[in-house]
């Protein structure tokens, strides 16, 4: 590696959008303006027409896990590899507690399979067994660089639920030590009213998983972490919101940040009408058109904080045909497609490209205490970067997915994929094709900064 001046691109910022040239030295960006001097430069890359981004964080992964006796199909390393090629530089997964296990050795085991990443990598502590030992881990956690702790309020039935009181426990610690509540927000009670009387009557096929889980589970659940957070003083992180009901259940509580995913802004539950109906279940599912308005909405004037991916892929095979919708595995992959569908998405429809930068970067990284190593291109930060070509969108892209045997809920949406992708100044991606495999590293975290919201 070497001192490589990017000269002219359109630099997207969380801000703004500025003409600028970017020096970077090794992994680090050293020098960001108008007039960057090229002498000291080893190499120049003409940007001209060209748009960066910082490198993208998706914070919401699960490479490799459990669900309904399969597993998800991507591990660290397929996984992040799929990534790279769509611009994310960073993934944020979540470590696996397994039964008896201490927290700090459900780190220690995910941090081992995180090693395959291509991407950085940093982890989200799943809190799913309530025990005063792991309530007892937290602070030392915390001290060490894992700051966010997600908690579920259902899946009851696959043992990770904590009831509202157990999740205050959890909050009232991380209030005092500076942690994140994440929170897996759907209402089992809720859930069980709905599913019930529908798997009674044999009502199970995919398009019944959408009435299995209302938008009332969200909005309720929602309403309770929103409790819990203004009791506690805890800041809470919703992940994956899907509908208008749980949004404007959001709005009225001041500690929580949301986070949603495109699936939930692109996608409806007619999709559940289609011959890979079930392909699209997950949790929670797929909602109204008036619900992917309402979200888009809070995208575009930040009352949503985060896109994520919730990336928890499965192929055609891992999903059989004619199984109930409550024994499908949950879940479909997003991290190739999140930066490529939603960039041409707001190019398209003229949106201000900084949005992108804001909830896809610079947030994601102040939240999850990254930054400002990383959600930014500026001086001192790793020099993570995603050159495009905004005259590249494209609608016939599925043939160039790194895997054939991939299925894509985002197949028929147009999409613009990086020219470059620059990971801590290693090209990594160029047009499709993998320049480097060079491993990624695990980032800790500091102090998150609460963003204004
Ligand atoms: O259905 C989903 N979302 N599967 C992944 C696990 C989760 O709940 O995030
Ligand atoms: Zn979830
Ligand atoms: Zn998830």
């Amino acid at each position: 590696m070497s001192r490589l001046l990017f000269n002219n691109g359109r630099v997207v910022h969380a801000y703004g959008i500025r003409r600028e040239n970017i020096l970077i030295d090794g992994e680090k960006i050293v020098t960001v303006g108008e007039s960057v001097n090229a002498n000291p430069a080893d190499r120049i890359i003409d940007c001209t027409g060209k748009l960066i981004f910082p490198g993208i964080i998706d914070a919401h992964t699960h490479m490799g896990i459990p669900i309904k006796g399969g597993w998800s199909a991507d591990d660290f390393a397929s996984g992040s590899r799929v990534a790279l090629h769509g611009g994310v530089t960073t993934i944020i997964d979540f470590t696996i507690l397994e039964q008896g296990q201490s927290l700090r050795d459900s780190i220690v085991a995910r941090r081992q399979r995180a090693e395959r990443s291509l991407c950085d990598v940093h982890l989200h502590c799943n809190f799913t067994r309530y025990a005063d030992e792991l309530l007892s881990e937290i602070p030392e956690i915390i001290k060490d660089g894992i700051t966010s702790f997600k908690v579920f309020t259902t899946y009851k039935e696959a043992g990770m639920m904590l009831p509202y009181e157990e999740i205050r426990d959890v909050a009232r610690i991380l209030a005092n030590y500076g942690g994140l509540l994440m929170v897996h927000a759907e209402d089992n009670g809720s859930i069980e009213s709905a599913s019930q009387p529908l798997i009674r009557a044999g009502q199970t096929k995919p398009e019944y998983h959408g009435l299995s889980r209302p938008d009332t589970a969200e909005a309720k659940a929602v309403e309770q972490i929103g409790n819990i957070a203004d009791e506690t003083g805890v800041t809470a992180y919703i992940v994956h919101l899907s509908s208008k009901a749980g949004l404007e259940a959001g709005m009225t509580y001041k500690n929580l940040i949301l986070e949603t995913c495109p699936q939930y802004l692109f996608l409806t539950d007619a999709t559940y009408q289609r011959e890979d109906g079930r392909m699209f279940v997950a949790s929670p599912p797929l909602r109204s058109s008036r619900d992917n308005q309402a979200l888009f909405e809070a995208v575009l004037d930040g009352r949503i904080a985060v896109i994520g991916t919730d990336h928890c892929p499965f192929n055609l095979k891992d999903k059989p045909v004619n199984i109930p919708f409550q024994d499908i595995p949950n879940g479909m992959g997003g991290v190739e497609t999140l930066f490529p569908v939603m960039l041409a998405h707001i190019l398209e429809k003229d949106l201000d490209l900084s949005i992108l930068t804001r909830t896809m970067c610079t947030n994601p990284a102040k939240i999850f205490g990254l930054y400002p190593q990383k959600g930014q291109i500026a001086e001192d930060a790793d020099a993570d970067m995603v050159i495009v070509d905004p005259e590249k969108i494209t609608t016939n892209w599925v043939s160039d997915f790194l895997d054939s045997g991939r299925w894509t809920a985002f197949g028929e949406f147009p999409a613009l994929f990086p020219e470059k992708v620059y990971r801590r100044g290693q090209l990594m991606v160029e047009t499709g094709t993998f320049s480097s495999h060079a491993r990624g590293r695990f980032i800790k975290a500091g102090k998150h900064t609460l963003i204004n919201i």
